[in-house]
């Protein structure tokens, strides 16, 4: 598929040499590359190997040991880990599924590039604390106008504020040597802990593109490759700018639900109503609907925080204060709703965890990941280790070292104090041992079959269980001894 390169006027022209046409007139994708071997591009791509065996996709990462990985002969050693994703990678790896770190053979080869690298909120300069960092996105599309050696179709698949597109087209076009870039957006909608299922069968499928001839056949060309297991009528395609925002509307409304139901938890609390109740009766008003109505610890991940925090940046550097001040309070409010979770646990502890031992049962930011980006577990247990509380963690998934890292990140404490204060242990009975109270962060399944009664029998008493997740009976929990604390309910 080498080519010389073109001409803007023969740009159309060269698109249609560039790709194998399919039966239909449309750019046919034989070869797919992603940067990024993370949470997104690692199941998005096994998906897409999976559903479509005639497409090489090959995910690449500069990250030596997470491509090792993601290539382990031991499925239960990937890297992300997701329920189903095992199955997924043992039928497509080595037929039509590659993990390298030969970023530029990868780019050369594909005529479609993700890209997928994260995009964290920028940690200094200009933006600090609000704006997304796109360094690893800007030296992505310089890496592929340098490797490029034909036309290539560039997808977006990590969150961006809006109009990164038009900065990557501008790299692109300025560096490529005159080959034919189309940039696409393509957000991705997955919830971690169910990305298999959630790309096997998606809501939606978005795809923002160019309103002119090339752009609409490489939007073609992307919705040929869904289509393979997609509706075509779940498959959206919009500019690339509603594209782009769409993404971090979906998730700000998201967010904002949850902001509300915990706000209204801190209600119930004070009025003797139950969260969990009024979720429900408010949740069968169809105009409401069910889902995104548990209120919890608080809201983290990767996306929540960080997408709304570029919204707010947005708007501010527009000037539309009443629209970031209306969106910022989503992240006041989950931050007061971490930080009343660890008073509560302090109140309860006669005003002092000072040299306690408390457990932390989950270190995730939800169930069925090992991400613990943005946890609410992370910020509670740094206010408690602030009072001087012994914390002891139990997660089912997630790597010890990964809880220092975490912490340490923050940069409260240094790493030393980290580690003499916290420990992390691989059994939650262990954990629990000798605790004054039991904080549950994380809602895993299997911390709803503990037995209770044990964990009770082995904490010191006046025993305080503090669920953070709704996950426990209340009456059972009281009956079996416990000092119980719910998220939105009066304690027992
Ligand atoms: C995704 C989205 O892409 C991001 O925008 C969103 O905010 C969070 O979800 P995710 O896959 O979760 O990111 O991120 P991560 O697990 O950190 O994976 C990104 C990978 O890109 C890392 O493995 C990193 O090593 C790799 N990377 C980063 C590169 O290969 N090249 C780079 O230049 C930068
Ligand atoms: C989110 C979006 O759901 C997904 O579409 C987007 O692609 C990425 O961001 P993710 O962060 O992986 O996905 O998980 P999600 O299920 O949305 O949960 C986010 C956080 O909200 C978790 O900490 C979760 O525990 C919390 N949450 C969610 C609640 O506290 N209550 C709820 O009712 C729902």
């Amino acid at each position: 598929m080498k080519m010389a390169s073109h001409t803007g006027k023969s740009l159309s022209r060269a698109f249609h040499v560039a790709f194998k046409k399919s039966n239909h007139n449309h750019v046919k994708v034989k070869n797919i590359c992603c940067i990024g071997a993370g949470y997104v591009g690692g199941p998005t791509m096994s998906v897409i190997a999976q559903k479509c065996p005639e497409i090489k996709v090959v995910v690449v990462d500069i990250n030596q040991e997470r491509i090792d990985a993601w290539n382990h002969e031991d499925l239960s050693q990937l890297p992300v880990y997701e329920p189903g994703l095992d199955k997924v990678v043992a039928q497509a790896r080595g037929r039509n599924l590659f993990f390298s770190t030969d970023v530029n053979s990868a780019i050369e080869e594909a005529d479609m590039v993700f890209i997928s690298v994260n995009t964290p909120t920028k940690t200094y300069g200009e933006g600090k604390g609000m704006a997304a960092d796109l360094k690893w996105v800007e030296l992505c599309a310089r890496q592929i106008a340098e490797a490029s050696k034909s036309d290539k179709i560039v997808v977006e698949k990590s969150t961006l504020p809006v109009r990164t597109a038009q900065a990557v087209k501008d790299i692109l076009h300025n560096t490529g040597n005159g080959l034919n870039f189309q940039i696409l957006s393509n957000p991705e909608f997955l919830a971690e802990g169910t990305a298999i299922p959630d790309l096997e069968n998606p809501d939606r499928v978005l795809i923002g593109g160019d309103d002119t001839p090339e752009g609409r056949e490489a939007i073609q060309a992307l919705v040929d490759v869904y289509g393979t297991w997609v509706p075509r009528e779940k498959i959206l395609t919009t500019n690339v700018w509603s594209s782009e925002l769409s993404k971090l509307t979906a998730n700000a409304f998201l967010a904002q639900r949850v902001s509300s139901i915990n706000a209204i938890s801190e209600l119930c609390e004070a009025t003797g109503a139950d969260v969990e109740e009024v979720a429900k009766a408010i949740g069968t008003d169809s105009r409401i609907g069910s889902k995104f109505l548990k209120a919890s610890v608080g809201f983290g991940g990767s996306c929540f925080q960080k997408d709304i925090l570029n919204m707010v940046y947005i708007c501010r550097n527009y000037q539309l204060n009443e629209v970031a001040d209306y969106w910022e309070q989503v992240i006041k409010m989950n931050d007061h709703q971490k930080v009343r979770f660890a008073k509560k646990i302090i109140k309860n502890l006669y005003n002092t965890v000072s040299g306690k031992k408390i457990a932390f049962l989950g270190w995730a930011f939800k169930k069925d990941t090992n991400d613990t980006r943005e946890s609410a577990a992370i910020y509670v247990a740094d206010y408690l280790l602030s009072e001087r509380a012994n914390i002891c963690v139990y997660d089912p998934k997630v790597p010890k070292e990964k809880v220092f890292t975490d912490l340490d990140y923050l940069n409260t404490r240094s790493s030393e104090e980290n580690r003499k204060l916290v420990s992390v242990v691989n059994d939650p009975y262990e954990a629990c041992k000798g605790a004054h109270a039991v904080a549950i962060l994380t809602e895993w399944d299997e911390f709803k079959i503990l037995n209770w009664e044990q964990i009770n029998d082995l904490m010191l008493k006046p025993a305080n269980l503090f669920d953070g997740r709704n996950i426990l009976n209340s009456s059972e929990m009281s009956r079996l001894g416990f000092r119980f604390h719910a998220i939105g309910k009066a304690d027992k």
